[in-house]
């Protein structure tokens, strides 16, 4: 994208000043963004209190009910960014493959992709079909005092679910299809692929400011396998995403060995790096312009703040005051976390964090 691009975008989209947007185009800002993957969700009491009386479901197809969960992290913490609440299997969902997403235990498929002929339950994405989710989007953008993360799952991740029938551990028939039947694989992919570009493109028009594509469970993956059977068609997403002129942040768990590939040839503005690989290591996989997000053991939470206090400490040493860091945990908030103990961690990064502009210093060491 050329510089005038960048300008354009950045005169019409809210937010396009913060320092959460500014560090995933690696510009210069005041202060260490961060914000938690599942910052909405169990850990809260506030969110609990809505999920007495409504269903996960419920929520998510309720655009106040969702707009309300997803500020609540915000209201509480001060985070740098809202995520919208909703979840991967949302748009096939929409599309009328039956999941049901059981708590404790996650997406749930009715009848699970066997044959070649489950490729026709995949027709594509019209907004209309999401429509509870893009007035979600709407009333977020209205209401949010920070940028809004719009996300879908990727297709690989998608596709497990729809394959196994729930989740897995060792993915063996998304594998064997992957492996036996390559055209009808890549078929499915494309047809997700399809579904998960209409559902981000729909949420940029709306005004979402980033978008994040998880693919959660690519890190089952080898890498040469990933760059054969997955890229490609997360490429292809991630690729017109950037057309929009929004960053793009590109997310998996255990991926150490992928994140050169999820972010090369410019398919990424930031990559998301789990708590496995340490950020300076993370730092070296990952090209050059490329920023990262992550990535404290969110496990970590559970213990005592001394511990939390030095991990994030340690992550922001790693960090090195690039100007491209977002600081996050490397998945998700798990739901026995305390908020009082993320609430440190937002104050101790913004307090502590520090953003260095680099800029015009060519290779040369911040320090001399
Ligand atoms: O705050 C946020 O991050 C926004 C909301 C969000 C949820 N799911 C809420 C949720 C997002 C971005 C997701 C995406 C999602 N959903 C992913 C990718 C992210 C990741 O964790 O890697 C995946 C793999 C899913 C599938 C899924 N949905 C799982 C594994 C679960 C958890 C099952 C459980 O009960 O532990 C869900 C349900 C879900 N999605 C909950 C929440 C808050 C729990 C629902 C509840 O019972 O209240």
């Amino acid at each position: 994208m050329s510089a005038t691009d960048l300008d354009t975008a950045a005169s019409v989209r809210p937010h396009d000043d913060s320092p959460f947007v500014r560090a995933c185009r690696g510009l210069p800002h005041d202060h260490v963004p961060v914000w938690f993957m599942r910052q909405a969700g169990r850990a809260l009491a506030e969110y609990r209190a809505i999920r007495e009386r409504h269903t996960f479901e419920e929520v998510v197809h309720t655009p106040e009910l969702a707009a309300e969960v997803t500020l609540q992290p915000v209201r509480r913490y001060g985070v740098d960014a809202a995520i919208l609440f909703s979840d991967i299997v949302t748009p096939v969902q929409a599309l009328g493959v039956g999941v049901e997403i059981k708590p404790g235990v996650g997406p749930v498929v009715e009848r699970p992709f066997r044959t070649t002929g489950d490729l026709d339950r995949l027709r594509p994405l019209e907004p209309d079909d999401v429509d509870f989710v893009l007035d979600t989007v709407s009333i977020l953008v209205r209401e949010l005092p920070v940028p809004l993360i719009g996300f879908a799952g990727a297709p690989f991740t998608v596709a497990s679910y729809l394959i196994e029938g729930g989740p897995s551990k060792s993915y063996s028939r998304t594998k064997a299809l992957m492996y036996g039947e390559e055209p009808t694989w890549h078929r499915l992919m494309e047809r997700l692929a399809g579904i998960t570009l209409a559902s981000l493109t729909g949420q940029v028009e709306r005004g979402a400011s980033a978008v994040q594509l998880f693919d959660s469970w690519a890190g089952a993956l080898h890498p040469d396998d990933y760059v054969r059977y997955v890229l490609p068609h997360s490429r292809h997403i991630l690729d017109e995403v950037g057309a929009l002129g929004v960053p793009r942040i590109h997310f998996g768990v255990g991926t150490g060995e992928l994140l050169g590939a999820m972010a090369a040839g410019g398919a990424a503005d930031v990559v998301g790096v789990d708590w496995r690989v340490p950020l300076a290591a993370a730092r070296r996989r990952i090209p050059t312009g490329v920023g990262m997000q992550g990535n404290l053991e969110p496990a970590s939470c559970l213990g005592p703040w001394e511990g939390v206090e030095q991990r994030v400490r340690d992550v922001l040493t790693a960090a090195d005051g690039a100007v491209d860091h977002i600081f996050n945990l490397g998945h998700g908030v798990l739901p026995a976390t305390d908020p009082a103990v993320l609430q440190r961690v937002v104050d101790l990064v913004h307090r502590e964090g520090r953003v260095e502009d680099r800029r015009g210093r060519g290779a040369e060491p911040a320090d001399g």
